[in-house]
């Protein structure tokens, strides 16, 4: 059976002290989980979060990426460099990238591919706003992004994993409720299937506000497969807790 994955998102949080005590405290009290598990951690981080996570059962993930391969690009990171680092997940394509950074589905399309192919999982984000929801163009707008990753990555589509995350949700105490958040990965299941024979096996995450009290609920639905989580993954004890709800 696919096993759900747990994928914490730091942001631009942590400090080395920071770091070392949440990882710690991660790596004390994770045992043997039901679940993958993973930390996206800021790119300045990556060699401390490797080495403090060798050993471990917890993945390292990047936040982002570059959609080229290497040359003058100033402040971007490549996914060579996070080869080197033994990085296995990246997110590409957060809300906060397409609206702070303008990040278009092209884009984020690239990226996905790029990381395919150089053995990084993609976490593709997708999601609408609140004036989207409002407007009914809730499936229409995650459709379109959703479609813009099949289409420049054809069957390889397999090998991603998605995040359904809500604008609206997202770092406001207000998460979707379970039966909302089913309704939109079962849509989004549903073009993943049309798209490939393989969709079964793709992860599909929910993000936006989860947290140790409603994580269970939401990991109960039978289209979500785990959880990609902001504030809740900065407290060991609370991340600890959503870890093992998806047992
Ligand atoms: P949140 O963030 O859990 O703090 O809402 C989720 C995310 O942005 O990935």
């Amino acid at each position: 059976m696919k096993k759900k994955l747990i994928a914490g998102n730091w942001k631009m949080n942590g400090s080395l002290a920071a770091n070392e005590a949440l990882i710690k405290g991660l790596v004390s009290g994770v045992g043997t989980p039901n679940c993958l598990v993973a930390l996206c951690v800021p790119s300045v981080y990556l060699a401390q979060c490797r080495s403090l996570l060798t050993g471990s059962v917890i993945d390292l993930g990047a936040q982002d990426v570059s959609q080229h391969e290497a040359g003058a690009f100033t402040g971007e990171v490549s996914c060579s460099m996070l080869n080197d680092f033994g990085v296995r997940y990246c997110l590409v394509g957060h809300s906060e990238r397409r609206q702070y950074h303008f990040e278009t589905d092209a884009v984020v399309a690239l990226k996905a591919q790029r990381a395919l192919a150089s053995g990084v999982t993609p976490i593709v984000c997708i999601g609408e706003t609140l004036a989207e929801r409002e407007a009914g163009r809730t499936e229409e707008v995650v459709k379109r992004q959703l479609a813009a990753v099949i289409h420049a990555n054809g069957h390889c589509i397999s090998e991603i994993v998605l995040a359904y995350e809500p604008v609206w949700a997202i770092g406001t105490g207000k998460t979707a409720s379970a039966e909302q958040a089913q309704q939109v990965h079962a849509v989004l299941r549903a073009q993943l299937k049309a798209a490939s024979s393989q969709a079964d096996r793709i992860q599909l995450l929910y993000g936006g506000s989860m947290n140790a009290a409603n994580a269970s609920q939401l990991l109960g639905q039978p289209d979500i497969d785990g959880g990609l989580i902001g504030g809740a993954s900065l407290k060991a004890p609370d991340f600890l807790s959503i870890i093992a709800s998806a047992g």
